[in-house]
C-alpha cells in the first residue's frame, strides 16, 4: 500500500529526521513547515537517497493556508493515510510575567494547528476506513511544570484530544497513536539551560517513534526511566508535588521546555 504521509515541523529537529526515516521505509513524505528553504534541502536529501518528499510551505496556526497545503497534497501525492502531527513550539510562560498573547501563540501551533490538520485528514480517512493520525505530544503534558502553563497545557490537551478520538475511532480503520518524548537533542532543547535528564539522541528518538508508529501504539512515552517518574507523578498528592518543584522554580529560569 502506498503511503502518503504528512509531516509538520519537518523543517528541523524530529520532524526532519522522521522524515528521513519514513522515507527511507517506503513513505511517500510530505513536508510541511514556514521555513520553505529548509524544507526544500531535506526534499532534496530524500530525493537523492531514493525517496519521494514534497514541500508545502505552510503555517498551521492558520487553518486556510492548511486546508490549501492538504488540498494540493491530496492532488499531488494522493489520498493522506498518515498524518504526523508534530510542529510545535516551546517557550516559557511564567507566572509572574504571565502573557495571554505567548500562551495562546503556543496553544495556536500545538493544540489548533493539530486540530486544524486532523478536520481535514479525518473524513477522508473515514471514508477509506483507513489511516493513521499521530500526534507528537511530549511527557510535559502529564503534569503542570513551572514557567511553562502554556506549553503543558497545550500538550495535555493535545493528549486529551488523541485520546479520546482514539477511543471513538477504534471501532474503525483509523488508528490513533500519542507520542509523549521526553528530552531530545534538538533546536528546541538547545536553547534549555536546566538539567534535562536522560536526554536522547535525534535519531535514536525517531527510531523509536517510528517503530511504536509501526506497531500502532495507542501511546508511547520515553525514555522509560523519565516517563515512569512522569506518570508516577500524576499519584502524587498536590502538596508534596509543589514542594518538589518549589525548589526547582526558585532555581531554575522558565524553560523552553521539553
Ligand atoms: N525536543 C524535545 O525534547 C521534545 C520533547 C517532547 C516533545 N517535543 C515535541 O516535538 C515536536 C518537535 O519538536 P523539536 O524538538 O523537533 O523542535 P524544533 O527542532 O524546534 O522543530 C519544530 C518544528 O515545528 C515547526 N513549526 C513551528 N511553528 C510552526 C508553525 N506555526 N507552522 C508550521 N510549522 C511550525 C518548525 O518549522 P518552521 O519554523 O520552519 O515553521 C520546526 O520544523 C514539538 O511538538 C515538540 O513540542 C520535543
Amino acid at each position: 500500500m502506498n503511503h502518503v504521509t504528512v509531516i509538520t515541523g519537518a523543517s528541523s529537529g524530529i520532524g526532519a529526521e522522521l522524515a528521513r526515516q519514513l522515507a527511507s521505509a517506503g513513505h511517500s513524505v510530505a513536508l510541511l513547515a514556514r521555513r520553505e528553504v529548509a524544507l526544500k534541502r531535506l526534499a532534496e536529501e530524500i530525493t537523492q537517497a531514493g525517496g519521494h518528499a514534497e514541500v508545502f510551505s505552510v503555517d498551521v496556526s492558520d487553518q486556510d493556508a492548511v486546508v490549501d497545503a492538504m488540498d494540493k497534497i491530496e492532488t499531488q501525492m494522493g489520498p493522506i493515510t498518515t498524518l504526523v502531527a508534530n510542529a510545535g513550539i516551546g517557550d516559557s510562560t511564567p507566572a509572574k510575567k504571565f502573557n495571554s498573547d505567548k500562551v495562546e501563540r503556543i496553544i495556536r501551533v500545538n493544540l489548533l494547528g493539530v486540530i486544524y490538520c486532523i478536520d481535514y485528514v479525518l473524513p477522508g480517512m473515514l471514508e477509506r476506513d483507513h489511516g493513521h493520525i499521530v500526534g507528537i505530544g511530549s511527557l510535559a503534558g502529564y503534569r503542570g511544570l513551572p514557567g511553562s502553563a502554556g506549553y503543558c497545557a497545550s500538550k495535555a490537551g493535545l493528549a486529551a484530544l488523541l485520546e479520546s478520538l482514539r477511543i471513538e475511532l477504534q471501532t474503525t480503520g483509523v488508528a490513533v497513536t500519542t507520542i509523549c518524548p521526553g528530552f531530545v537533542k534538538t533546536p528546541l532543547t538547545e536553547r534549555n539551560h536546566h538539567p534535562m535528564p536522560f536526554i536522547l539522541e535525534l535519531d535514536d528518538a525517531t527510531r523509536r517513534i517510528v517503530k511504536a508508529m509501526d506497531k500502532k501504539r495507542t501511546e508511547y512515552a520515553f525514555p522509560w526511566p523519565l516517563a515512569f517518574t512522569v506518570k508516577l507523578a500524576r499519584f502524587v498528592p498536590n502538596w508534596i508535588y509543589d514542594r518538589i518543584l518549589r525548589n526547582q522554580s526558585a532555581q531554575k529560569e522558565p524553560s523552553k521546555t521539553n
